[in-house]
């Protein structure tokens, strides 16, 4: 029986890999040493991270083996997410030579699969598969950063079709459970998705769409980087110190507002969502006269039924589909315009909800009753209790389909404008 469940997983992990090498092969030779994001680790660091990880998890910790290179366990072990206050100061030449690190690559996926072949419980490859896709990601938004000259060039639609009118709906109160219960046979997840913790919400009303780069213009031409009162003390700080004046996405040429894509820079698409910082996000809620919804609103508007049943994605219980219920698995670059998948929506009509972009909740990301932290991993969600790192639920397009689950949770620091993150607003 368990001998199935591992090629499952086995299949996965081969197809991952693929994935992870084919953006790390994006990146030209001569890029390799960079640092696109001030507060993450240069490039090189993940064509060994992935690796380290999957090594110090599965083979150190998990099966007790001997280490044959002990020096990149552990330089390769973790990413970081410091303040803007303490960014990282290593050099390229204090990183190794990439041949080394392809070594190291191939004998620890050398070992891994062995491991994989004769494994009582697939769990801890899952753990590495996941986290190897949440890197799939999240490398992507370095790459984004990466200028367009040192990155190999792919195909990327762009879509700009019709835009929907701004309009909400209202979702009467209900229970939102956020999280899942502990059952030792169920598909993985991490432990800040444990354990299960009904929320009643109270009625509110909520956007049917995102907040599209369109609506977002006229906060930014209508002076909104320049009002204090919409700006938290801290967030105001940022946009000055900063001279932040709109979306890290956006550009400006010759008085015309522009779109950094991964690959080129074009014409403001009006009809995608925005992308934004928790801290934007918020501010342009504010100017609404709204907020940004809670994670439980979020649940009701995503799960939420007016029989009080609860489905298992927006769309109800069916698997997702990319290109049916959303824009998600890595099958485009861009974002689509905002209401380009009615299979999606939910009960309520709520479009997108787990597609084209990560949707900021105004929930600091805390443990949920009855966490307990990963064995394996300790610090993987308990480092960020920290007060400072917001939830985000539903997924973006280079999500993938594995991790689309309604217990899911991402979390990133409130100033931290890289990641494909939208949001909508409500009333309550
Ligand atoms: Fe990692």
């Amino acid at each position: 029986m368990h001998h199935a469940a591992n090629s499952i997983v086995s299949k996965k992990l081969r197809e991952a890999r693929e994935q992870t090498d084919h953006l790390l092969e994006m990146v030209r030779p001569e890029a390799f040493y960079d640092r696109p994001i001030a507060e993450r680790h240069r490039l090189v660091f993940y064509a060994g991270h992935l690796e380290a990880f999957d090594w110090n998890m599965i083979c150190r910790r998990h099966l007790g083996l001997e280490s044959f290179h002990p020096e990149f366990d552990q330089l390769f072990e973790f990413g970081i997410d410091p303040g803007p206050d303490n960014l990282p100061t290593d050099h390229a030449s204090d990183w190794p030579l990439l041949s080394h690190i392809d070594q190291y690559r191939l004998r620890t996926r050398e070992a891994v699969d062995r491991a994989l072949e004769t494994a009582d419980d697939p769990w801890v490859f899952s753990l590495a598969l996941e986290h190897r896709l949440m890197h799939a990601e999240t490398l992507t938004y370095l790459l984004h950063r990466l200028p367009h000259a040192r990155k190999v060039r792919k195909v990327d639609a762009l879509d700009y079709k019709r835009e929907p009118a701004l309009r909400s709906v209202e979702i009467p109160e209900g229970d939102a459970t956020l999280g899942r219960r502990r059952q030792s046979s169920e598909q993985f997840g991490w432990d800040n998705e444990f354990s299960e913790e009904p929320v009643r919400t109270p009625g509110f009303s909520i956007d049917v769409h995102n907040v599209t780069n369109r609506q977002f213009l006229e906060f930014v031409v209508a002076g909104g980087y320049e009002e204090r009162s919409l700006w938290t003390d801290t967030a105001w700080e940022w946009v000055q110190k900063n001279g932040i004046r709109h979306p890290n996405f956006w550009r400006t040429a010759d008085g015309a507002w522009m779109y950094e894509t991964m690959f080129s820079t074009i014409p403001l698409p009006l009809s995608w969502p925005v992308y934004v910082s928790h801290a934007e996000a918020d501010a342009y809620a504010r100017w609404r006269g709204r907020a940004l919804p809670t994670e439980a609103q979020y649940h009701r508007a995503a799960f939420g039924t007016l029989e009080g049943t609860e489905r298992d994605f927006p769309w109800g219980d069916a698997a997702p589909a990319a290109e049916v219920h959303g824009n998600f698995d890595a099958i485009r670059w861009n974002p689509q315009p905002v209401g380009s998948y009615s299979a999606g929506d939910s009960f309520f009509g709520v479009a997108d909800l787990m597609s084209n972009g990560w949707e900021w909740t105004s929930t600091v990301f805390a443990p949920l009753r009855g966490f307990l932290p990963f064995r394996l991993y300790p610090g993987y969600s308990s480092n960020f209790f920290d007060g400072n790192h917001y939830v985000l639920k539903g997924a973006s397009p280079r999500t993938s389909t594995e991790l689309l689950r309604r217990s899911f949770r991402n979390w990133f620091q409130p100033h931290y404008s890289n990641v494909y993150a939208k949001f909508r607003c409500v009333e309550n």
